[in-house]
């Protein structure tokens, strides 16, 4: 078995940056979901999702990019303007948990409403030649409320249904709901790839035990909290190449150097890298105390200190 890994876009973490500092340094990812492109009301794409999705500085990276919305209008503009960057496809996120988005009909939100799903759908596949590919939760309020949803796609030529199997309303509590998954890919006769909670090598051995058909796999918070996991997969091992902490080191260094060339001022640049930590930190469990100064670091060189004893004391040990 070869399995197809994907990135599970997260907004403010895999963007382009993230993207091409894993893929220089760890790879085993085949395409990466860029994070959703959002509209406030207005048909125009902001500057910072258009850096995100540009081919140029997406080079040597295969890329998807998406879209959060309820508006057919807004999706067909989105899939025009993405086609005349060079994509053919377009993902549509029908998972956000967030109550400010679900609560206005998006994201996870809009499954309870099969009927404007299918009209949304109706629309772009009749004035729009992008291949569309879906991500979706169970539903907002209850599990099964896309049972309502999937007989709907099957009208439609959707490339793939991606399930992260939760609902809206547990946010990123509780467990994934491993038999409606199940329930999912016995209703579709479309193509389902699974997400959630793929954390180590050996819990990707029995989510493939348990679901033999499935041959894509999305991985959002477990490559970050471990760049090395796709590789690990990928090769069939638990083992850690032994340049483990050189590599992270090299990996960090280069995801630092980016965004302090991309955002304004200490605070942003080092705000922006403890939202990385916060997963990090999951390789590095006696790392509270350089943590901490991370944290607390006011400036630049305080936080490149705390790192460096981090990384230093990592390598000793
Ligand atoms: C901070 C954060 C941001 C996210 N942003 C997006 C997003 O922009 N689009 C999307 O489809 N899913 C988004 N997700 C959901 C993840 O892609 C993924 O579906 C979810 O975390 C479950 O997979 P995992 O357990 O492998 O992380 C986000 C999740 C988190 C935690």
């Amino acid at each position: 078995m070869n399995p197809t890994l994907l990135s599970s876009p997260l907004q403010g973490l895999t963007d382009f940056r993230f993207r091409n500092a894993f893929n220089k340094y760890f790879g085993g990812i085949d395409v990466f979901y860029a994070p959703s492109i959002r509209f406030n009301g207005k048909r125009e794409i902001k500057p910072a999702y258009e850096r995100d999705i540009l081919l140029s500085n997406n080079t040597g990276v295969e890329v998807i990019p998406q879209i959060i919305t309820s508006d057919a209008d807004e999706f067909i503009f989105a899939a025009e303007y993405v086609q005349k960057l060079g994509y053919k496809e377009l993902n549509w996120n029908l998972g956000c948990p967030y109550p400010m988005v679900a609560k206005r009909g998006m994201g996870s939100g809009l499954i309870k409403d099969p009927g404007k799903i299918d009209s949304i759908l109706h629309r772009v596949h009749s004035e729009s030649s992008i291949i569309v590919s879906m991500k979706m939760r169970l539903g907002y309020e209850a599990s099964d409320e896309i049972f309502q949803v999937l007989p709907i796609l099957e009208k439609y030529p959707v490339k793939s249904i991606a399930i992260h199997a939760r609902i809206g309303k547990q946010l990123y509590k509780g467990v994934v709901d491993l038999d409606s998954f199940q329930k999912c890919v016995d209703t579709t006769g479309h193509t389902v790839y699974f997400n959630g909670d793929i954390t180590t090598v050996g819990i990707f051995n029995e989510m493939v035990k348990r679901f033999p058909m499935i041959d894509h796999w999305m991985i959002g918070r477990g490559i970050i909290a471990d760049p090395f996991l796709p590789g690990m997969i990928k090769n069939n091992t638990t083992e850690y190449p032994e340049n483990k902490i050189e590599l992270l080191s090299k990996f960090h260094q280069m995801l630092f150097h980016d965004y302090a060339q991309a955002l304004s001022g200490p605070h942003h640049v080092i705000m922006k890298m403890l939202q990385f930590w916060e997963y990090f930190a999951t390789l590095f469990p006696n790392s509270r105390k350089e943590l901490k100064k991370m944290k607390k670091a006011k400036n630049i060189n305080a936080y490149e200190d705390a790192v460096r004893a981090l990384f230093n004391k990592e390598k000793n040990q």
